[in-house]
């Protein structure tokens, strides 16, 4: 089964901006994993295209944006190429350490994941963008996690503080930690990549 072009462009570029960017070890060593699995194309879905509100007042505007370091820039093109394919969806639960403007300001996109565009168990890659002063609810899950951050924006996890990564910044998400993100001035945007079973050492 051949996956189509630009998804593959896009999971190519992806997982090279990842790779460049990525300086925690466990990132590294899920990142590889990562790349092991998505070798193998899942079935696509399609007609499920799209946007939230909150997509049609930012994307343009961050998609525009050039870092000046070339990895990270055809990340975001092939992204934007990538994107009138994706279905843009709210988080269907939040609690008070959400702001209150939350529902309306924010959209993931599930690239390859549970009901997203590529549609497998073994990898979920996806975005988050959300609106200027909007907080992120705190929350987990089990798999692993690696950030690719792309705007200001400041995130914490565990015990840390909040501390920006800056565009082009990574992170590593053990798994089962809380973790949240909130945007200042400008809008936030970041990848993600999750590898749900660890494999055994
Ligand atoms: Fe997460």
């Amino acid at each position: 089964m051949a996956r189509n072009s630009v998804l593959q462009d896009f999971l190519d570029a992806a997982l090279a901006a990842f790779d460049h960017v990525a300086q925690d070890q466990n990132s590294r060593r899920s990142l590889a994993q990562i790349a092991a699995n998505l070798e193998a194309p899942q079935p696509a879905r399609t007609g499920i295209a799209k946007r939230l509100p909150v997509c049609s007042r930012l994307l343009d505007g961050i998609l525009a944006t050039k870092t000046g370091q070339h990895v990270l820039d055809r990340l975001i093109e092939r992204f934007e190429q990538l994107e009138p394919m994706l279905e843009w969806k709210g988080r269907s639960s939040h609690d008070s350490s959400a702001s209150e403007n939350f529902p309306t300001s924010h959209a993931n996109a599930l690239v390859v994941g549970p009901g997203g565009l590529e549609d497998r168990r073994d990898v979920w890659l996806g975005a988050t963008l959300m609106a200027p002063n909007v907080r992120y609810p705190d929350h987990d899950h089990a798999p692993e996690e690696t950030y690719l951050v792309l705007s200001d924006g400041e995130f914490r996890h565990g015990d840390s503080g909040w501390f920006a990564p800056g565009v082009g910044g990574s992170f590593y998400n053990s798994p089962g930690i809380r973790h949240a993100m909130r945007s200042g001035e400008k809008p936030l945007f970041a990848f993600w990549a999750l590898l749900p079973d660890r494999p055994k050492n």
